[in-house]
């Protein structure tokens, strides 16, 4: 339990530091919450989201979990997407992926790491949709690497292809998905440049013509 202390003391010296810079900020933030941004990115310790775009408690909904996935099963997940969409009614959705990520790493390494397998399953198979691709490149770095964007650009998909985001835009909300991935090494962001802003930017096969309210 001691040994915990200095966080605490962190948590205090924090709470005061904001506070002396604006007295009413924690008064204000207990009453409502109203974010422009959902983050969704890796539980990865060094990618810490309000950080890296310097946002302040309040201004970023945020769910983390292994390699940044959008799972259309996980409730988890996809309540998030929910609430921050209905409820909150974010403008931006951004799935971040990282490079160096070990949970990319750890679906193409052909060995058991338990649980974790299963989650990671559907990036290995983005990895073999685009073999040839991957074959062609020099290094194992690199392969990984452009694997850690292709992973960013299929979790993109699968929040678009999502019926509360494909709700969202039918009922006229204003709403972007982005992929960005951001790099250890220099602690900057590279947007992917691959936002999603309405249903043309879909394939037909993944459209919804109608929701389930309108039947
Ligand atoms: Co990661």
């Amino acid at each position: 339990m001691h040994k915990l202390q200095s966080l605490i003391d962190n948590n205090i010296k924090w709470a005061e530091g904001i506070t002396k810079e604006d007295p009413d900020f924690f008064k204000r933030l207990s009453e409502a919450q109203s974010p422009e941004y959902l983050w969704i990115g890796c539980s990865d310790s060094r990618v810490p989201a309000n950080e890296i775009v310097g946002l302040l408690p309040g201004e970023i909904f945020v769910h983390r979990n292994i390699a940044n996935l959008v799972v259309h099963t996980d409730f988890n997940c996809m309540s998030v997407i929910e609430f921050s969409v209905k409820v909150l009614k974010v403008k931006h959705i951004i799935v971040c992926g990282h490079y160096g990520c070990g949970g990319v790493k750890a679906s193409i390494d052909n060995t058991s790491h338990g649980l974790i397998d299963n989650w990671l399953y559907s990036i290995r198979n983005i990895y073999h949709r685009n073999k040839h691709r991957m074959d062609a490149l020099q290094s194992e770095e690199e392969r990984h690497n452009v694997l850690c964007e292709l992973n960013v650009m299929q979790q993109v998909k699968n929040v678009a292809h999502s019926h509360v985001v494909q709700d969202a835009w039918a009922k006229g909300q204003d709403l972007t998905v982005h992929g960005w991935i951001y790099s250890l090494k220099d602690g900057l962001v590279n947007d992917l440049a691959i936002d999603i802003h309405s249903p043309e930017d879909l394939a037909d096969e993944y459209r919804v013509l109608a929701t389930m309210e309108d039947n």
